[in-house]
């Protein structure tokens, strides 16, 4: 596409609705057609001379429009050319705030799931969580009946979190090789705070961060928004491959690796014991910071997963992430952090700043949960269970996938990494599973290269929807071409 024109810099009207009233008089004219790609966001706004922000707004406001698609890393494509939407004006007042903020949103298909999921009579394939069926009703409602007389107050607790949660995180830590006392732990809303908090507060802007490509973190903008650039390295089954990072980390600049070695995030792989010393190692050298990310590390399922990389950190270059979220509950919203003292204060004074603490609430029925030995008790129930759903999924993979797909056989986590081997669009298959009711996590949510995979998820479905959709779903990529 061939641009030369600008928007008027002193015309009343904004320059992001010249910008989508532009787009569609080349769509209306015929000079741009269904299936076009627009050029990348950068490029309009270096070549419109306005800001990337203004270029955003009128792409989501088309996009929200229905005549543009965002397609991920293939780019932004014209999808429509009809008369009633081309001469709609939707745009509101708050449209060009609206995702216009530091904060860049989430990727399209991960709105689109998040939408669709709370849908009646959806069957969740790839949902990162634990079934509600799994969910000890009588015993949490046991647990805070014993906590309530012992709650003095539910006011704002200390900027690192209740202290007898942190003691009783501690006494958690040691058992995994992890010996830090309260004061190098900080409670947080979840994981994904702690993701937040050190991307807001400890790393430089330019940082490149190393990582594990597949990975979660591509699922998030929590780094590039903080302008961060994210550079991904190969794993086999033994992990991530170092010798990629000691070849990356020679690049001049503020780096940082997140890595989740136990039970990874899309992949299910574990990390070795020997990968995990090799890595320490051979970061004696290097000597770059770790997140570690290990809030799977409880759903083992022949052996306990090799001690975290933390046990192994006699230099404090390691931030260590837990959370309740995969072994208990999601939605109370408890984490931790582990690091040095004084990383740690940093965080909890911009966690003070931002959200005053976890909820107490929280913080005190969890500390319950551990003290009682419940947490402990009810983490290996859920083993049991997703072990057997494990199977379940890996039996009917067996029966009905064979000559079309490959896949991991997880000895942990929630998830199983699947490879369709039929040349079909994993868009594709994804429409068409939701058609029959079943909503799937694409890969690509979790890489920038091109792929083939699915997420499967054994924790969410039940038995039985466990294995009817993956039934379904054989059929689905079966008859695609
Ligand atoms: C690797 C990883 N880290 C962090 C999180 C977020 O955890 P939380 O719910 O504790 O915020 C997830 C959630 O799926 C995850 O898979």
């Amino acid at each position: 596409m061939n641009l030369t024109w600008k928007p008027d810099k002193i015309s009343k009207i904004p320059a992001y609705i010249q910008i989508i009233d532009y787009v569609k008089s080349k769509i209306e004219s015929g000079e741009w057609c269904i299936g076009d790609k627009i050029p990348p966001q950068r490029e309009l706004a270096e070549q419109f001379l306005v800001n990337r922000s203004t270029v955003v707004s009128a792409i989501n406001e088309l996009i929200a429009g229905g005549m543009l698609e965002g397609r991920g890393c293939k780019g932004t494509v014209i999808i429509n050319n009809t008369w009633s939407l081309l001469t709609s004006r939707s745009y509101g007042y708050w449209n060009s705030y609206i995702e216009g903020g530091l904060h860049m949103p989430n990727q399209q298909m991960i709105r689109d799931i998040v939408r669709i999921k709370h849908s009646k009579d959806i069957v969740r394939l790839g949902t990162g969580e634990l079934s509600p069926a799994l969910y000890p009703k009588e015993r949490i409602s046991e647990i805070i009946k014993n906590a309530l007389p012992k709650i003095n107050s539910l006011g704002y607790e200390e900027p690192k979190g209740m202290l007898h949660l942190r003691i009783q995180v501690s006494h958690y830590l040691k058992g995994i090789g992890v010996n830090v006392s309260p004061d190098c732990i900080m409670i947080v809303s979840g994981g994904i705070q702690a993701l937040q908090l050190i991307a807001m507060g400890i790393l430089p802007k330019d940082t490149n961060i190393y990582l594990e490509e597949p990975s979660y973190m591509f699922s998030l903008n929590i780094l590039q928004s903080t302008g961060m650039s994210m550079v991904g390295l190969n794993m086999d089954n033994e992990g991530l491959v170092i010798n990629e990072l000691i070849k990356s980390s020679n690049v001049k600049g503020n780096s940082m690796l997140y890595t989740i070695p136990t039970f990874h995030n899309p992949t299910g792989i574990l990390m070795s014991e020997q990968r995990r010393k090799d890595l320490m190692n051979a970061n004696q050298q290097f000597r770059i910071p770790i997140i570690e990310d290990d809030i799977y590390r409880e759903i083992w399922f022949d052996e306990p997963p090799p001690k975290p990389l933390k046990s192994l950190d006699n230099n404090g270059d390691v931030l260590y992430i837990g959370s309740i979220s995969k072994t208990l509950s999601s939605g109370m919203r408890i984490g931790w952090i582990v690091g040095p003292e004084q990383v740690i204060n940093r965080l909890a004074d911009i966690k003070m700043q931002t959200d005053y603490g976890a909820s107490s609430f929280s913080q005190w029925i969890v500390a319950e949960c551990m003290v009682s030995g419940f947490y402990n008790e009810y983490t290996g129930e859920i083993r049991a269970e997703l072990r057997k759903r494990r199977d379940i999924c890996l039996e009917c993979l067996e029966r009905y996938f064979k000559n079309i797909a490959t896949w991991n056989v997880p000895k942990g986590g929630y998830y199983i990494w699947l490879k369709v081997e039929k040349n079909i669009a994993i868009k594709e298959i994804f429409n068409r599973a939701l058609d029959k009711g079943i909503l799937l996590k694409p890969g690509n949510v979790y890489q920038r290269k091109d792929n083939k995979y699915l997420r499967i998820s054994y924790s969410y479905a039940n038995l039985n929807e466990l294995e009817d959709s993956l039934k379904k779903l054989a059929d689905v990529i079966k008859v695609s071409n």
